[in-house]
């Protein structure tokens, strides 16, 4: 993200802004402001100060369009094209269509485990530069269900034993989009992964580029094998971390209504979209816009390697 704040930044009361923390670790209801106008720069800085402190925050009541979502995106940073692998809005490349029957969620075709940790993700984490940051939009929401989850990274990361730190500081871990173990996924599938797919060789422990903080980069749906280790010794060692990672302690959970906005640190959290929505016939349907990321970096310097794909730039009109 451009215009960077720093950590010091988060320390200085908001003027043009509220903030009000929703939990002890994460999440932060943000108001006074409009974010259907241009913001003043001090604005955005301060958006930006509390997405870094709270990695998750809250926008009520702004009802945005198309333009006015990319608009507000745009501020704070660079957009990529509206999802790398499952496309975009027609007419509007750099939206994603969270749609309840969107293609994503059709592919799979059946036979999930579910893990205390099933489900949850950041964004692309088997991309090279996994988006910094996403803005969802909710415009149709159930009456009841449909929440979303996010879990501190960075207060997962604080919350293992310093011996268990030490250990996994120096570990990478090979993401990719690939159905779970376990998981029936449809040939249509496949074959989009054998042609778009991407994977990924990350630090397990990512040093956040803009706060210096450590977060647990263990990102549940693309994390499939720790580098090094034994298969039985990775399985186990990411169950462990899996299972710390969403503890409810590091967690906030967001009730939708119609013209939120979510807007979260793809680079210190994971989240969770709902399963409950499949059990009642209401529709939901929110679109996601993602800023263009960089290239994590571990604790030791070194930064990701790619294994297939290529970086997700910003969406250039041809
Ligand atoms: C997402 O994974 O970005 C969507 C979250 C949601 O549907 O609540």
């Amino acid at each position: 993200m451009s215009n960077t704040a720093t950590i010091h930044d988060l320390e200085t009361a908001p003027t043009e802004i509220t903030v009000d923390p929703v939990s002890i670790h994460i999440g932060a209801e943000i108001g006074g402001v409009d974010l259907a106008k241009p913001l003043s720069s001090k604005a955005v800085m301060e958006i930006r100060a509390a997405l870094l402190k709270w990695k998750v925050i809250f926008f009520h009541d702004q009802n945005l369009s198309h333009e006015q979502h990319l608009d507000f995106s745009r501020q704070f940073g660079e957009l990529t094209i509206g999802h790398a692998v499952f496309g975009n809005v027609e007419e509007h490349p750099e939206i994603y269509s969270i749609a309840k029957h969107r293609k994503a969620n059709r592919y799979k075709t059946g036979g999930k485990m579910e893990r205390p940790w099933t489900g949850w993700h950041a964004d692309i984490t088997a991309a090279i530069n996994p988006p910094a940051a996403s803005i969802l939009r909710g415009v149709n929401i159930p009456p009841y269900g449909g929440d979303t989850q996010w879990t501190n990274l960075v207060a997962a990361y604080n919350g293992l034993s310093e011996t268990l730190r030490g250990f996994i500081d120096g570990l990478r871990g090979v993401h990719r989009f690939e159905p779970a173990q376990g998981t029936e996924s449809s040939e249509e599938y496949r074959e989009l992964l054998r042609t778009k797919g991407q994977a990924s060789e990350h630090p397990l422990v990512r040093v956040h580029p803009e706060t210096g903080e450590r977060a647990l980069y263990v990102s549940p749906s693309f994390l499939k094998s720790v580098v090094g280790l034994a298969p039985r010794e990775s399985e186990q060692l990411l169950h462990l971390l899996w299972e710390h990672a969403v503890r409810q302690d590091f967690t906030v959970r967001f009730r939708w209504k119609a013209g939120d906005i979510a807007f979260w640190d793809n680079r210190s959290t994971c989240h969770l979209a709902p399963s409950d929505i499949f059990q009642i016939d209401a529709d939901r349907q929110l679109y996601r816009t993602t800023l263009v990321g960089d290239v994590p970096v571990g604790v030791d310097g070194k930064p990701s390697n790619s294994l297939q794909g290529e970086p997700i730039l910003a969406y250039a009109a041809e």
